[in-house]
């Protein structure tokens, strides 16, 4: 296939980003991307706010993509295809990301091509280094905690997810109840380096269920009613911090190690597959190295992509919009928004 140049376009929660990607007999490679996020529209209040986040998406979306056709050095009569994310996510802020594709496409005749954001997280990885089909995959985001087993594109087998909460969902809601604000996670995990993991005892939920089913609905009530057990000092927060990120290493490196048991048994016994770990919650550090040190014991290849494509970004979306141009796909300009779509 000849190469192709892709602008992505991703609003599903809160940031507004773009990218332009090239796409080659090598691979992919970001030409440019610009991530606004949208930090201290929601910071008063603890968390996003779908009216607000879908407002600033609508400010800030023409600027984001203006700037980073700029930054890439690509006119947009260089661009072959339009990518947007379709959803999950808030769906005033999807609505926003894909009208401005569609606009770009219509105006241009290129292409459209709408994109799961859930797709873009899987594939994440294949950005910045060689990760061959099939590997197993934990996405563990803001809005989803999910293992998937990526055969290729349009290829995903869900294996076991979250019954309630998201990690990232724990990490933010109990942020707030330790007075961490917003966002909650990077700023927990800081809390947390300066904290004794064994000070606090969590529940480990689910730990001695076979499977891999999820909960982290009770450990952020456990963690409200340690807050309130007694006075809030600094160092009490960064014990209960340390506690609560020790709690859900504990749980991630046992579900991974399951999935890893499942997925090896249907492979040959001489494959050397990969584990991945993508989305906001795959930048922390402590869950990375923890899954590192797993991955050398059960024989995984790990990756991870970098922090700035862990988190919601263009990129993503432009290179799974770039895959699925490059089969021959793309979207019709009656495509709607879908708060909810399961990989
Ligand atoms: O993938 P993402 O940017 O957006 C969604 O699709 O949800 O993930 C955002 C989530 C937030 O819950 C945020 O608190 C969490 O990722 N997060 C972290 C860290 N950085 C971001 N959680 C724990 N440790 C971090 N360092
Ligand atoms: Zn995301």
């Amino acid at each position: 296939t000849p190469p192709l140049t892709v602008l992505g376009i991703e609003t599903s929660c809160d940031e507004t980003a773009a990218a332009v990607l090239r796409l080659d007999a090598n691979g992919p490679t970001v030409l440019g991307e610009v991530v606004a996020s949208q930090f201290d529209e929601h910071r008063d209040y603890g968390g996003v706010v779908p009216e607000i986040a879908a407002r600033a998406h609508a400010e800030k979306c023409d600027d984001v993509v203006r700037e980073t056709l700029k930054a890439s050095g690509v006119s947009l009569s260089d661009v072959d295809g339009f990518a947007a994310t379709t959803g999950p996510g808030l769906v005033g802020g999807v609505m926003v990301g894909m009208m401005t594709a569609k606009a770009l496409s219509i105006a241009t005749g290129k292409p459209f091509i709408g994109v799961n954001h859930l797709e873009g997280h899987a594939l994440s990885p294949r950005l910045s280094e060689t990760v061959d089909f099939p590997y197993l995959l934990l996405l563990v985001s803001g809005g989803h905690c999910q293992f998937l087993r990526v055969n290729g594109l349009n290829d995903y087998q869900r294996l076991g997810s979250t019954i309630d909460d998201a990690v990232g969902e724990a990490f933010d809601k109990s942020a707030k109840v330790l007075g961490l604000g917003f966002p909650g996670g990077p700023a927990l995990e800081r809390a947390a380096a300066e904290g004794d993991e064994t000070a606090v005892k969590l529940p480990r939920p689910l730990l001695d269920r076979p499977g891999l089913d999820m909960s982290f609905a009770g450990l952020k009530t456990a963690v409200l009613r340690a807050s309130e057990a007694e006075p809030l000092t600094r160092e009490r927060v960064c014990d209960i911090s340390a506690s609560f990120q020790a709690a859900i290493r504990d749980v991630l490196v046992h579900k991974t190690r399951t999935a890893m048991q499942m997925v090896r048994r249907d492979l040959p016994s001489d494959a050397q597959p990969a584990f991945v770990i993508a989305g906001g919650v795959g930048a922390n550090k402590t869950l990375r190295s923890a899954l590192q040190g797993l991955c050398e014991e059960e024989g995984f290849a790990f990756a991870a992509p970098p922090l700035k494509w862990c988190t919601d970004n263009g990129a993503m979306i432009a290179y799974a919009g770039a895959m699925r141009l490059a089969l021959g796909e793309q979207s019709g300009m009656d495509l709607a928004a879908r708060p909810r779509w399961p990989l």
